[in-house]
């Protein structure tokens, strides 16, 4: 995948950085998480949906892919970065009209600004709530009777690599520090069913992926998480320059050798 990431110094680092590294980290992970993002939309049994909403779409690669792999009618997507709407509006091409279309919008406040959908989808969403088992009640009133609503979240990640090692415990604390979780993939498991929300689909999707494009998205990630406050008060300077170079060093490799495991929790919900 062409994402090596460069150790140039990034003369637009202040003003642009964290936008964009995190952008680029977005559509590499939309290549990597292909595959697992795929059977779950292929399994659900969900047909072409008449309109797809895609929450937390960032720049927009999950929201193209729901309208690709299900042809449906109408895909929206929803975020609350300004910088990712725009970016995603600007990939709108002159022949696609409204569609997809774009909107600034916090997917913790409903009504969604699009009209009732029939599919909801997030991807790496949940664990950014602080309140996710009432924002995701919260959705069905905003879905189509029969509609559905799908997600997929980590639920483990299984690797014996010490960078990664090192490199998950430290943002599982950063998020910790937040109250948020690396792994919400248990607690949706754990989400019962409501009067009008029924489980439709509940499993683990495991995703190996090489070591040089784990590395990849975790050098990325470090360019922003490396100027959080948590790392600041509680790491080394020289700790984290050692993790981004054997990170750096190991996206560099070549050969498809994988030492690092996803467990996908795919859920899928259908409002009755
Ligand atoms: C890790 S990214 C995932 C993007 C995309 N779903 C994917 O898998 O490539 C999380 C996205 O959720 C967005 N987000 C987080 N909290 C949000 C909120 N309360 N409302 C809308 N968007 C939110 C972020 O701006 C970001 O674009």
């Amino acid at each position: 995948m062409n994402a090596q990431p460069s150790n140039e110094p990034d003369r637009h680092r202040y003003l642009f950085a964290d936008s964009d590294v995190a952008a680029r980290r977005l559509e590499f992970l939309a290549q990597v998480f292909a595959q697992s993002t795929k059977a779950l939309l292929m399994d659900a049994g969900v047909g072409a949906p008449a309109h797809a909403v895609d929450l937390g779409c960032g720049p927009g690669y999950t929201t193209r892919f729901l309208a690709q792999t299900l042809g449906c009618q109408r895909v929206s997507g929803l975020d609350n970065s300004k910088a990712f709407i725009s970016l995603a509006r600007s990939s709108v091409h002159d022949g696609e009209g409204e569609n997809p279309s774009f909107h600034l919008h916090d997917i913790t406040k409903v009504p969604f600004p699009i009209g009732p959908a029939n599919l909801l989808y997030c991807r790496f969403l949940i664990t950014h709530l602080a309140e996710p088992e009432a924002t995701i009640s919260s959705w069905a009133t905003q879905l189509q009777s029969n509609g559905y609503l799908l997600m997929e979240e980590a639920e483990w990640i299984d690797t014996s690599l010490s960078v990664f090692t090192d490199y998950l415990e430290m943002t599982e604390a950063i998020l910790a520090s937040q109250s948020n979780s690396l792994y919400p993939g248990g607690l949706l498991d754990n989400l019962k069913n409501t009067d009008c929300l029924k489980t439709r689909l509940s499993r683990v999707y495991r995703l190996s992926i090489t070591n040089a494009d784990a590395a990849t998205m975790f050098y990325l990630n470090l360019q922003s998480l490396k100027d959080h406050p948590f790392i600041h008060a509680n790491s080394a300077g020289t700790e984290i320059q050692r993790m981004e170079q054997d990170l750096l060093t190991l996206s560099r490799t070549t050969g498809g050798r994988s030492q690092i495991e996803w467990g996908m929790r795919q859920l899928v919900f259908q409002r009755i």
